[in-house]
């Protein structure tokens, strides 16, 4: 019923007066008159995107394309390089990811990405959510890009009682009813904006809706309650042990974590495996420990984190695993959150000059 009461039209206005700015994206008012934002730009702030917010992604949006201007640039970088530049955006298999797709488009497809959607799943770490984005902001293809914002404005349009994830095919099916063949690139970005700024999770802002007047759920006065959601496991706890030794020359003792696994191919204090139970552990030098009385807590998807650290200074011979960094050549920043943290309770009075 809803199908001739909501239509791209009146989003499409709603977004060329509403659009917001953002480093990655052309203006509707300069796609109208035919310019198109760079491929690489769309795709390099879109896997940015995916689990983070646009005000996290923005600066390290601009230290990327600074540092690697062109995909060709990012597929010749240095992998630890993009790593150190990842650091703090967290979920890691993203940067790995990242600069695998980046060498397969130089390296087999001349620097240019596709810009049908089936040749862009094809490529290292797109998903079906990427390819649509790309497709569509980059290229204007008619694709259907679905994420958390678009689910929701989805379900609240169609007043989809069926909770999800079960929902989700179905979500996609209306989103695609709705998306238009003109200008699917300010689209896909509107409808995403509408559920950043205005469809809001938990306070709607209805009066000002473009689709208000056709939205089954504000009709039906449970906008605010939808998507339903079957409830997720409740995440467990798992507890491990981190050794953190300097050198008197200041250089500390790190190690890169396997390429595979979480924060894979990042740098991380030794220690031991994380558990649910203390893991069995031994220290990576023999030198004097102490264990510090703040535990470092952080949350990953599945489950929270709780570490015990232990610190050495002036720590003397040769480590059993991971490298001394000099000083010159790690900075506290290059490393994944939680890694930081377990810098910061350990140097409490340094936290402000980095
Ligand atoms: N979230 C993810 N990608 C986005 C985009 N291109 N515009 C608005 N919100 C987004």
């Amino acid at each position: 019923m809803n199908d001739n009461l909501v239509n791209s039209a009146d989003l499409l206005a709603w977004y060329d007066a509403n659009a917001r700015e953002m480093p990655w994206r052309v203006a509707p008012s300069d796609r109208k008159a035919g310019v198109l934002p760079n491929p690489y730009h769309v795709w390099l702030s879109e896997v940015m995107l995916q689990q983070t917010t646009v005000a996290a992604v923005r600066d390290y949006f601009v230290k990327f394309t600074r540092t690697w201007p062109t995909v060709t640039d990012l597929a010749a970088a240095d992998d630890g390089d993009v790593m150190a530049a990842w650091a703090g955006l967290g979920y890691y298999a993203r940067a790995r990811n990242l600069l695998k797709c980046a060498r397969v488009v130089a390296d087999e497809l001349d620097g240019i990405f596709p810009s049908d959607e089936a040749a862009l799943l094809k490529l290292p770490g797109i998903g079906p959510y990427t390819a649509a984005a790309v497709a569509s902001i980059a290229f204007d293809v008619q694709a259907t890009v679905l994420d958390g914002n678009v689910e929701r404005v989805m379900s609240r349009i169609f007043a989809v009682m069926e909770p999800l994830p079960a929902s989700k095919e179905h979500l996609r099916g209306l989103a695609a009813g709705l998306t238009p063949a003109d200008r699917a690139g300010d689209y896909a970005q509107a409808v995403m904006d509408l559920g950043a700024t205005v469809c809001t999770p938990r306070s709607p802002k209805c009066d000002v809706c473009p689709w208000a007047d056709g939205c089954a759920a504000r009709m039906a006065g449970i906008a605010a309650e939808l998507p339903r959601k079957t409830p997720k496991k409740k995440v467990p706890t798992r507890y491990g042990v981190v050794y953190f030794a300097r050198r008197r020359d200041g250089a500390a003792l790190l190690e890169r974590r396997p390429d595979k696994g979480l924060l894979g191919g990042m740098l991380g204090w030794p220690g031991s495996g994380w558990a649910t139970e203390q893991m069995p552990h031994s220290p990576p030098i023999d030198a004097h420990w102490t264990t510090l009385n703040t535990t470092v807590r952080h949350t990953f998807t599945h489950f929270h984190l709780e570490l015990t650290v232990l610190t050495a200074s002036d720590v003397t011979g040769s480590a059993n695993v991971g490298e001394f960094y000099d000083t010159a050549d790690f900075k506290p920043s290059d490393l994944p959150t939680v890694m930081r943290k377990v810098w910061d309770v350990a140097n409490p009075r340094a936290k402000d000059d980095i």
